[in-house]
């Protein structure tokens, strides 16, 4: 392997490498997340679960919750600004039998409906939350915590580090963009190399990764110890074998992993089977020729089959 990927400890639990896929709400359910980690050791995050709704009842977020047999370090993200609430809702999907290897707390999400709940990206105008939430789950629950921040809210701004250390934070995640900025323009790469200069604590790059290249720029730049990949992995599943093995993969490849996950939410009886397949073939196009009238004829689709008809016929 290169320089850059190698092994990783998040508190007390040591990875294999140091790439994870990222948080997608709508994406990274257990099905997609399965079928990435098929032939890669990488790291996996869920889709941010609410714990205003998941500390009430537990049914509520019950395919979201939801982790496939063979997943292994699952980091479960949480949304919310209450530590009651958080462990309750930790609590409640340990009592389903379903175990946690990672803690995280979106501290990122920029969507005004969630920051005006004081939760997301609010939550970086108010770190005496973000380390009461990390205190109260640490006190309840021997599972290592891990933050995913942005690298402000309005303008670039340093979180207490130190604070976040004593408060038993095991790592941190950084897209490192504003909440002003949005998903667009170029990240800060001089904001991770000063987090990393200021903490011990282990950071993790997100935002505009694609491919080896990227994470070397990021390495010989800022020197952090892990690579998050979002959108590139719903565009292609198989970006991690190719960085870890240099396995290309073709467009037959990804119908391939389509089919695949629809026949695993399909037998999940999943509600939302049909639509997060047709969002999917959406972002796998992505690269084929024409792939604006593609888009256009996807979304007509009412039936999956219809989807793979149009699929198959991409050159
Ligand atoms: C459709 C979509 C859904 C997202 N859902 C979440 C989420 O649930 N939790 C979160 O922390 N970030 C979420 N993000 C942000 C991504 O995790 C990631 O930080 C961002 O897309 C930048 O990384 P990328 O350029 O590799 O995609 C989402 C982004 C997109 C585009």
């Amino acid at each position: 392997m290169v320089k850059e990927i190698k092994t990783i400890k998040i508190g007390s639990k040591r990875l294999k490498n140091n790439l994870f896929l990222a948080p997608l709400l709508g994406y990274t359910n257990w099905a997609f997340r399965e079928l990435v980690q098929k032939n890669t050791e990488i790291s996996v995050f869920t889709e941010m679960i609410p714990i205003n709704a998941l500390s009430k009842d537990s049914n509520y977020c019950k395919d979201i919750i939801k982790k496939g047999d063979l997943e292994k370090n699952v980091f479960y993200q949480f949304f919310g600004n209450d530590e009651e609430k958080l462990v309750k809702s930790i609590q409640n999907i340990l009592d389903l039998g379903i175990s946690i290897d990672f803690i995280n707390l979106n501290c990122g999400c920029p969507a005004a409906d969630i920051v005006a709940q004081g939760a997301g990206s609010a939550l970086l105008k108010r770190q005496s939350k973000i380390n009461t939430m990390i205190e109260a789950s640490k006190k309840a629950f021997d599972i290592p915590f891990t933050i995913k921040i942005r690298s402000g809210y309005d303008i670039t701004k340093h979180l207490d580090y130190n604070k976040l250390e004593d408060s038993g934070l095991d790592g941190l995640f950084i897209h490192s963009r504003t909440k002003k900025q949005q998903y667009s323009g170029k990240i800060d790469l001089n904001f991770l190399k000063e987090t990393k200069e200021k903490t011990n604590l282990p950071i993790i790059a997100n935002g505009d990764i694609h491919n080896m290249e990227d994470i070397t720029n990021i390495h010989n730049e800022t020197d952090c110890d892990g690579y998050m990949l979002g959108r590139e992995a719903l565009s292609n599943p198989f970006v991690f074998d190719e960085i870890l093995y240099g396995n290309y993969s073709t467009f037959q490849n990804k119908l391939n992993f389509l089919m695949e996950y629809h026949t695993l939410l399909l037998k999940d009886q999943n509600n939302s089977t049909f639509s997060n397949a047709k969002n999917l073939s959406m972002f796998l196009v992505r690269e084929v020729r024409n792939a604006s009238k593609l888009r256009e004829e996807i979304s007509k689709t009412k039936t999956f089959f219809e989807i793979t008809q149009l699929l198959k016929k991409v050159e």
